[in-house]
């Protein structure tokens, strides 16, 4: 850019300077013809040009109309009495002589001309020719340029050396965290010391971020792969247990083979439910990507789940109801997950209700949200637990959930799925009142 800029500022300068001289040697060259108009005599001439004030080194010339020399200023290479024969000089003694000023350059040196018309009764009577030497115009210009010359390289000097120094500072530390990235051991997530606060002292903070988030899943999936093995073991330590006491037992009477049998039968039976839970689990996880989604009726769904319930409640002398609005409701669901969501939240009431108390499952909907409710008048849920009741495996009591068979996974599954429909749970309980869930689903009429 400095390079063209250059050259375009030097171009100019040279036509401006030199189109300037020309005006200049043309207004003499004027002058000088007008004072010879009022006599053209050799006499004249000779005596008048010298005492005019013109430029040092400036030749002048008068021809007549034959293109004779009359005066010459340069006495050494004097052309006088010669013909001299220059297209500007032709042009000015043309019929309507013209003035004409022109620069050129010859043998390496600049040149400005002019040939103004000497005019005598209305009739050019000869001709003034004056040339000038544009070396001095061209040394200022040839100045100009070396001093652009000179800036231009120190422009140049001076940008470099500050763009390079700003890039390295703005790239290292860019450099810095990647190196520290790539140089992080695999089986390890290390944070990256946060020292700016600029732009990539946000990225480092961001990476952090990501690293915490990063670190918390792991934790997770360990703390789940643990449970998940502890829960497994578990029925299997006792199954040994039962099987490895039979083995020892000499001459075991049949009806306490039968019972540990049994004993062993239910354990394996936790064990598959355990394993179904599961399962059940990571197919929600990998479902995420291929669910199909159908309009269904939720009342439909609703009475088939009360139908599978209503024995396990009467069973147990629970009274089980089911509200409904009139209206229809039409959802876009994945029939089974939700179902299987409703089922384990309707199936805990049951289950953490005593005999004798009630369970109402309600099915209702404003303009936005579609609400399914399952309250109980059960043994409610400790006020510090209420958080952790969607972890998996997590179970308020333990001992009392292994009597009942609980795996701690049905309401994980639960709250996985109504995510997946875009809803979430909502829980209210106190502790040997009761408990109530609501399951809320995003509902448009419009759409649906
Ligand atoms: N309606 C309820 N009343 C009281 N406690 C409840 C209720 N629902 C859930 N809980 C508590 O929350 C825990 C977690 O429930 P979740 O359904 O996940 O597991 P679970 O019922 O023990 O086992 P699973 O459902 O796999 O058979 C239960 O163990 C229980 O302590
Ligand atoms: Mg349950």
């Amino acid at each position: 850019m400095l390079f063209v800029l250059s050259s375009f500022l030097v171009n100019t300068l040279y036509t401006y300077l030199f189109d300037q001289k020309r005006v200049e040697v043309l207004t003499s060259a004027n002058i000088i013809a007008s004072t010879l108009s009022e006599s053209f005599s050799e006499e004249y001439i000779t005596k008048k040009i010298p005492q005019m004030s013109l430029e040092q080194n400036s030749r002048v010339i008068v021809v007549d109309t034959k293109s004779t020399v009359i005066y010459d200023s340069y006495l050494l290479t004097s052309l006088k009495g010669k013909t001299f024969i220059n297209s500007s000089i032709t042009t000015a003694l043309m019929k309507n002589g013209k003035d004409s000023g022109n620069y050129y350059k010859e043998d390496g040196s600049w040149y400005i001309e002019a040939a103004v018309p000497i005019i005598k009764n209305s009739k050019p009577v000869g001709a003034v020719f004056l040339v000038l030497s544009g070396d001095s115009t061209e040394q200022v210009i040839t100045h100009i340029r070396n001093s652009l010359l000179v800036l231009g390289l120190f422009i140049i000097i001076v940008v470099g050396i500050f763009s390079t120094t700003m890039a390295s500072l703005v790239t290292r530390p860019v450099e810095k965290l990647t190196k520290f990235i790539n140089n992080m051991p695999k089986d390890s997530l290390q944070k990256v010391e946060v020292t700016t606060k600029d732009e990539v002292g946000q990225l480092a903070l961001a990476f952090n971020d990501l690293i915490d988030r990063l670190a918390e899943l792991e934790d997770k999936r360990r703390a789940f792969v643990s449970d998940a093995s502890h829960e497994l073991k578990t029925p299997l330590s006792i199954i040994k247990l039962l099987s490895d006491s039979l083995i020892q037992t000499e001459n075991p009477d049949p009806e306490f083979i039968k019972e540990f049998l049994s004993d062993m039968n239910n354990e394996v039976e936790r064990l598959t439910r355990i394993i179904e839970r599961l399962l059940n689990l990571t197919q929600m996880d990998s479902k995420q990507l291929n669910m199909q989604f159908v309009h269904t009726d939720m009342k439909e769904i609703m009475n088939e789940i009360c139908k599978k319930l209503a024995p396990l409640a009467s069973k147990k002398g629970i009274l089980f109801s089911l509200n409904m609005i009139e209206d229809e409701v039409i959802l876009p669901i994945e029939r089974d997950s939700l179902v299987e969501a409703i089922y384990n939240i309707a199936d805990n009431s049951i289950k953490y209700t005593e005999e004798g108390g009630e369970v109402v499952i309600e099915l209702s909907r404003d303009l936005g949200n579609v609400f399914v409710s399952v309250a109980d008048s059960g043994i409610g849920i400790p006020k510090d637990s209420v958080q952790k009741i969607f972890d998996r495996f997590y179970r308020v009591d333990k001992a009392r959930a292994r009597e009942t068979g609980g795996t701690g996974l049905g309401l994980a599954i639960a709250l996985d799925a109504v995510k997946l429909h875009g809803g979430y749970i909502e829980v209210n309980s106190e502790e040997c009142v009761g408990s109530k869930f609501t399951i809320v689903l995003p509902y448009d009429e419009m759409k649906n």
